[in-house]
């Protein structure tokens, strides 16, 4: 047995208990309610990192949540790998879908996790992948076996848009220079078939408001005679789509990157069933854009998604009311070459164009980022490859993902560097959804992994 395999086996229990033990801290970005809960874990992942063997660590205050710096520079002539992650957490509701609290982790058998899956929210987005490269420092620093110089970034922002980050890259470019970034925030396949997130999807989230009359009117005496908020907004929603669920505000598409037909082909090649995946999700059937199927619609192409919507009465029996306004929270996602901010400004104006007479619309853009997409050929694509083909025994498969991570354009665009994205959660996981879990299986294959990252890493970047 390697030694890598031998230590993870020996010291296991403790890395278990170690990531329980940060994820019972909720450190929901988005609710202010969890803002101490925040700014604590990120003194504990500060504490996580000065144990596991940084020479520096410290906790950088941005204008929003803090960002724990970290590093181990053991020859600045040797090549440098940034580590990203982030220890904040996605809101847990709704909290009475999940079997056990959210924030009082335990470990449960699946049938794709037969080893056990640790349930709680950030249990894999991205408390347990981001503590894998912590635990993974830990064994390199015992062993002497560290090749080159680490930095670690993490982030307490990034599930409400990362905006600190961005204001903290700009100002660190030379604290931050690397060779690589890392990051271990995404998926793979399966637990047999490992993959390497070669794309991202862009981001611009916008939120809608309808006004009608000044006041909520009774819906017998006013019904018909007045534009109804809640009406317009479901008709103005539809029309955003066409009957093949083409997306109809001029000018999205215009800069969509197309795929040639054998780029089309060799995704088609990864491992796919239409089957499983209704199953997976109890649907007689999937739905999407005409031309596409399943792995392209959630990956290489474009999307406008409703992510909320409300106004009127929601409470128990029936009122008669129409009300003053109607509200929707809407994403698209964005695909490389389409700009955020010009997909933003074309909602904008069509949905403000298409807003009938007798109501006012308001369009507030949230946040959102640009798509990325790196290429299979890099010494840092190629020293992940080798890394997952050694201990998954299979090498692994390009795959585009269609979540995003904005802050990966904005690093190489600010950093000049290319970012690696080696995922180790599985879509089952249920990420932002009640009852989120990380197998445990890949919790530690994770830690197995990424010191051969480094290991091959720096050999290639030798040559
Ligand atoms: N880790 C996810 C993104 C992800 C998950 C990418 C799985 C690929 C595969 C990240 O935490 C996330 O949720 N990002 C947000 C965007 C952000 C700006 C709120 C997203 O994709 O909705
Ligand atoms: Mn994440
Ligand atoms: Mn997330």
């Amino acid at each position: 047995m390697d030694t890598i395999k031998a230590y993870v086996q020996e010291h296991k229990e403790r890395f278990i208990n170690e990531l329980v033990e940060l994820l019972k801290i909720p450190s929901v970005s988005a609710d202010t309610a969890y803002s101490q809960d925040v700014i604590d874990t990120s003194e504990a992942v500060k504490v996580s990192l000065e144990k596991a063997g940084c020479n520096f660590v410290e906790i950088c205050d941005t204008p929003g949540y803090p960002i724990v710096y970290g590093e181990k520079i053991i020859d600045p002539k040797l090549p440098t790998v940034l580590v990203y992650g982030h220890y904040d957490v996605q809101p847990p509701d709704p909290m009475e879908l999940w079997t056990s609290p959210p924030f009082e982790p335990v470990i449960k058998k699946t049938e794709i996790h037969p080893e056990g899956a640790i349930f709680s929210r950030g249990a894999c987005d991205d408390k347990g992948q981001m503590y894998m490269h912590v635990k993974a420092l830990e064994y390199m620093v015992q062993s002497n076996t560290l090749p080159c110089n680490v930095k670690f970034m993490i982030e307490g922002e990034e599930e409400v848009g990362s905006k600190s980050l961005g204001w903290f890259v700009e100002r660190n470019q030379e604290k931050l220079k690397n060779d690589v970034i890392l990051i271990s925030d995404t998926g793979m396949i399966s637990n047999q078939q490992p993959s390497i997130t070669t794309g991202l999807r862009g981001l611009s989230y916008v939120e809608v408001e309808v006004a009608g009359p000044n006041r909520d009117l009774h819906s017998g005496l006013y019904g018909g005679a007045v534009a109804n908020p809640i009406n317009v907004l479901a008709k103005m929603i539809a029309s955003l789509h066409d009957e093949d669920n083409h997306i109809t505000i001029p000018g999205f598409y215009d800069n969509v990157e197309e795929l040639t037909l054998e780029e089309r082909a060799e995704m088609a090649k990864a491992p796919f069933s239409l089957e499983k995946y209704k199953k997976a999700l109890d649907l007689n059937d999937v739905y999407g854009e005409k031309g596409y199927v399943t792995n392209e619609r959630n990956s290489i192409r474009p999307t406008l998604d409703v992510n909320g919507i409300w106004g009127g009465y929601q409470g128990e029996g029936a009122k008669t009311v129409i009300a003053s306004k109607a509200f929707a929270k809407i994403s698209m996602r964005l695909v490389p070459n389409q700009d955020w901010e010009h997909i933003t400004e074309l909602f904008t104006k069509h949905f403000t164009s298409i807003a009938p007479a007798g109501v006012t619309v308001k369009v507030t853009p949230h946040h959102g980022g640009q798509g990325y997409v790196t290429p299979i050929d890099s010494i840092g694509y190629k020293a992940a490859n080798m890394a997952y083909t050694e201990t998954f025994g299979v090498p692994a498969i390009p795959v585009r993902s269609g979540g995003s991570i904005p802050i990966v354009a904005l690093f190489e665009k600010e950093l000049k560097s290319k970012t690696i994205l080696m995922g180790f959660g599985l879509d089952s996981d249920a990420i932002h959804s009640p009852n989120e879990h990380f197998g445990i299986f890949n919790y530690l294959k994770g830690i197995e992994t990424i010191p051969l990252f480094y290991k091959y890493f720096v050999e290639l970047s030798k040559k």
